[in-house]
């Protein structure tokens, strides 16, 4: 037998080497590709990031041209994949169908599950990232009740998606575009975050050979944990249950309390022991959305604000170094768009997929991969003899 480090929630453990993405926690930096995230989320856009996540460089204005006519002709999903969505109940959360759907497309799109051609790799990439806003739009409007809206590929992507979301068939959505832009750099703040838990999980899964779309839908399940992806639909129902900045006290009290399992949702961070970087591009976001949408003195803004600056001045939080991360400010931009908490965690996952399906490629692109497979540090009973059921 081998000597094995025990190392629970691989606190440090690389399971991996990378190109994509790097953290330096402690500075609080991140980058993909070697270029900063603050850079990327101002000046650049989604699939131009998507672009660089999947291909290492940044694209000429002909391959970006190309890729984004790519991804918008991949945009549809197979007709009949609007019955599978309708097996679900009314009421399933947005992340439940997407598990479902995502995990399904192996069924619809078997033509590119063979992982062995490098061609069908790239179409079940661009097939995931195109589909991707169409299936998260369709789950939200299957809860609703209203009728599915067709993608329209001549809109940029994240305009496309806020139409597929808000639009009825009785009055056509008109996208403001400071609201497109918003939801972009949402996108491009949650597109890749090195090998997280959810990203690990798509590798842990691919490393078996499995088909993308099931390496992805495991992605998605991972996701929608609340330490995880599930942090911004936990934080701001957070913040509304806490209502008014006069009860942040008793929240703060309770986050410190070693017999209450309660947190304070979006604060904290397994590899930023300084501060988010995307926070900070969040933070300023979320108040220029509220700006634009003239939402004066939002209840849960001020909550939010409040509670940053009382648990950083507090020593509980300066000592464990809890910062807020992105998902503090993410909540308020998309609570201020019309979306309800339910969409949070669908929206993460879905601006998460370039993320996974770069990771996945990379994978898939060593020579020396191997099957992930953990040992453990076993602490059960000796080996003992089985005794019959009428002697025990
Ligand atoms: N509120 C109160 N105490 C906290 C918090 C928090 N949000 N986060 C960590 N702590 C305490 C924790 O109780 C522990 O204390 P002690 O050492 O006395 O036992 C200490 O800080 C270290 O916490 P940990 O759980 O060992 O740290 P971790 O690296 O395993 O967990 C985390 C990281 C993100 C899961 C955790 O900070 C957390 O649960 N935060 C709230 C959920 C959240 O916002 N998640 C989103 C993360 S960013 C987006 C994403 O990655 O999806």
């Amino acid at each position: 037998a081998g000597v094995f480090t025990y190392d629970p929630g691989f606190t440090s453990t690389a399971s991996c080497d990378s190109t994509i993405t790097y953290i330096d926690g402690e500075a609080g930096i991140l980058t993909h590709r070697g270029y900063p995230i603050g850079q990327l989320a101002k000046e650049s856009h989604y699939l131009e990031v998507c672009y660089l996540l999947l291909y290492g460089e940044l694209p000429s204005a002909a391959q970006l041209e190309e890729f984004e006519t790519l991804v918008t002709r991949h945009t549809m999903i197979h007709e009949q994949m609007h019955n599978f969505f309708r097996g679900f109940r009314r009421d399933a959360h947005p992340m439940a169908t997407m598990v479902g759907v995502v995990g399904a497309m192996s069924a619809f799109y078997h033509d590119s599950t063979d992982i062995n051609d490098q061609h069908q790799r790239e179409v079940a990439s661009i097939r995931l990232i195109a589909k991707m806003p169409t299936i998260a739009a369709m789950a939200y409007k299957y809860s609703i009740g209203q009728p599915f809206v067709y993608p329209r590929n001549d809109l940029d992507y994240a305009s496309n998606f806020l139409r597929m979301c808000f639009s009825v068939p009785a009055e056509e959505y008109e996208v403001n575009p400071i609201l497109a832009r918003a939801m972009d750099r949402i996108f491009t703040l949650h597109a890749d975050h090195e090998q997280n838990a959810s990203t690990s999980t798509v590798r842990l899964a691919s490393s078996s050979g499995a088909n993308p779309f099931a390496c992805i839908a495991a992605g998605i399940a991972c996701l929608w944990g609340p330490a995880h992806g599930g942090a911004n639909q936990a934080c701001l129902e957070m913040l509304r249950e806490i209502g008014t900045p006069d009860r942040i006290p008793e929240f703060i009290a309770r986050a410190k309390d070693k017999n209450d399992p309660f947190r304070l949702m979006g604060f904290g961070h397994r590899v930023y022991k300084n501060f988010d970087p995307r926070a900070k591009v969040m933070k300023e976001s979320a108040d220029e959305v509220l700006d634009l949408l003239g939402i004066e003195n939002n209840p849960t803004l001020q909550v939010a604000k409040e509670l940053e600056r009382v648990a950083l001045e507090d020593p509980y939080f300066a000592e464990k170094k809890l910062y807020p991360n992105v998902d503090f400010y993410s909540g308020i931009i998309l609570d201020a768009m019309g979306f309800p908490t339910s969409m949070f965690t669908p929206i993460f996952a879905l601006a998460r997929t370039v993320g996974w399906v770069s990771q996945w490629k990379e994978q898939l692109a060593d020579p020396q991969l191997k099957i992930g497979r953990p040992r453990q540090l076993y602490l059960g009973a000796a080996q003992r003899d089985y005794v019959d059921i009428e002697n025990r």
